[in-house]
């Protein structure tokens, strides 16, 4: 897609992603009630109270995707990956069996074509099927979602697919009067919107549930921290504890009040500081005529540069003793001239998220998702490491632990 094309997808989705429309959404109000206290609370109690572990980077997927799917597609069209283990092993070992070959579709797509042409795929035949399988998936996802689109009734709205659809809509009513070319149109305009909605299921799952795994992992090796922040979380009114009296809406605290947590808040920024979900390239290509950069002037047109948050994340001027995860760096006056560098050199969430904070429109923004969960479990619950093999980052555009676990040990407190 052309930048005049992103720009204008964008512009369509922008506002069901803003901060207030988030904060204010009484559909996000349901889906964050349902999947704290009737689906991740009880997974953790009951592995609190028998003893049995919990492999936290699994269930961090899960949850992820549950909520990223009820916004996208409604809460009663989404997966329920939270409660329904089967479907959510075999789902993900099917969405991650592909990530290997990322690489030549983004570096290499001609080489792909023309090896596939040549009868010498070099992709093996279970990646096609498993792509396959995804695509399909989504769809059914996407037509589940189409059911309900004059729907809003909070548990069934489905609230980006509506917006984006809604959005394009307006486009072909505006385009040509032809019937056929319409018909052809529409078709089109399914897949399209279909992709676009597979887009934000990845970016919105895979993108959270590692960052709060590597969370998770920080706080587990500190005890006290995890003290700290449970005092800081049970100021909260209400609270987010579990078990609960009455299942009011009321149960969970206003977003607004949780993210104006600052521990709650350095503990985020540190973690996606030093494990940036996605710390490498991310490739841009220079305007034209010319473009200056880093001090280089008169760069020519099309020319792909890139910058990453890996590299930026670790400038000791800016992070002093940058390999180790301190959030208490991000405790400072709100305006002090180092916040407001740290801020400017913080590029987890790409750009938009620099200098101006209103600026950035995304479900981003220090991710309302993943600070809900972090009450959710330490408010109720000290974690422990059973078992961090494989721990480090793989290399990947969104990278995940190595070992593909975190097993963690959950009391209740
Ligand atoms: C810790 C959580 C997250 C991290 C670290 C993260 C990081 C990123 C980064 C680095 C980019 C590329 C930005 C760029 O090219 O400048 C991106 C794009 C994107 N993210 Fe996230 N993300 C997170 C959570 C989410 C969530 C919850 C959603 C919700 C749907 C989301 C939706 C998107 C979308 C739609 C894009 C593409 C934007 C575009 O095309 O301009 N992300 N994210």
């Amino acid at each position: 897609m052309g930048s005049k094309a992103h720009s204008a997808r964008k512009r369509m989705l922008s506002n069901i992603y803003s901060k207030s429309f988030l904060q204010s959404s009484d559909t996000l109000k349901i889906i964050s009630h349902t999947m704290i206290y009737d689906r991740l609370l009880p997974v953790l109690f009951e592995a609190a109270s028998s003893g049995s572990l919990i492999d936290m980077y699994d269930l961090n997927q899960a949850f992820t995707m549950d909520f990223i799917s009820a916004f996208i597609f409604g809460l009663a069209n989404a997966t329920n990956f939270l409660q329904d283990v089967p479907t959510r092993k075999f789902m993900l070992q099917k969405y991650h069996c592909r990530k290997d070959f990322e690489f030549y579709y983004q570096e290499v797509p001609n080489l792909l074509a023309w090896t596939e042409a040549l009868g010498v795929p070099l992709l093996p035949k279970w990646y096609h099927e498993a792509n396959e399988l995804m695509a399909a998936w989504n769809l059914a996802l996407c037509d589940n979602a189409e059911k309900h689109l004059g729907s809003n009734e909070p548990d069934l709205e489905p609230t980006v697919y509506k917006q984006l659809k809604l959005s394009m809509a307006k486009q072909l009513a505006s385009g040509s009067d032809s019937s056929s070319v319409k018909a052809d149109e529409i078709k089109l305009q399914r897949l399209e919107i279909a992709c676009e909605m597979y887009d934000h299921l990845t970016a919105g799952h895979e993108t959270s549930a590692v960052g709060l795994t590597y969370l998770c992992w920080e706080l587990s090796k500190r005890p006290h921290l995890q003290a700290a922040l449970r005092k800081e979380l049970q100021t909260l009114s209400p609270a987010v504890t579990y078990p609960i009296t009455s299942h009011s809406l009321h149960s969970l605290p206003h977003p607004k009040l949780i993210d104006a947590l600052p521990l709650l808040q350095a503990v985020v920024m540190e973690t996606l500081r030093l494990h940036a979900p996605i710390p490498g390239i991310q490739p841009r290509t220079t305007p034209y005529p010319t473009s200056s950069l880093s001090g280089y002037d008169r760069i020519p047109p099309n020319i792909r540069v890139n910058a990453q948050a890996y590299s930026l994340h670790r400038n000791p001027e800016v992070f002093p003793d940058p390999e180790s995860w301190q959030p208490h760096r991000w405790l400072k006056e709100d305006d002090s001239a180092e916040l407001e560098e740290m801020q400017r050199w913080f590029w987890a969430f790409g750009s938009g998220r620099r200098r101006k904070r209103s600026e950035n429109k995304l479900m981003h923004e220090e991710s309302v998702e993943m600070k809900l969960v972090v009450a959710a479990i330490y408010t109720n619950f000290l974690t422990t490491i059973v078992d961090d093999e494989g721990i480090e980052a793989t290399d990947a555009y969104t990278v995940k632990p190595s070992g593909h676990k975190l097993i963690l040990k959950f009391e209740l407190i």
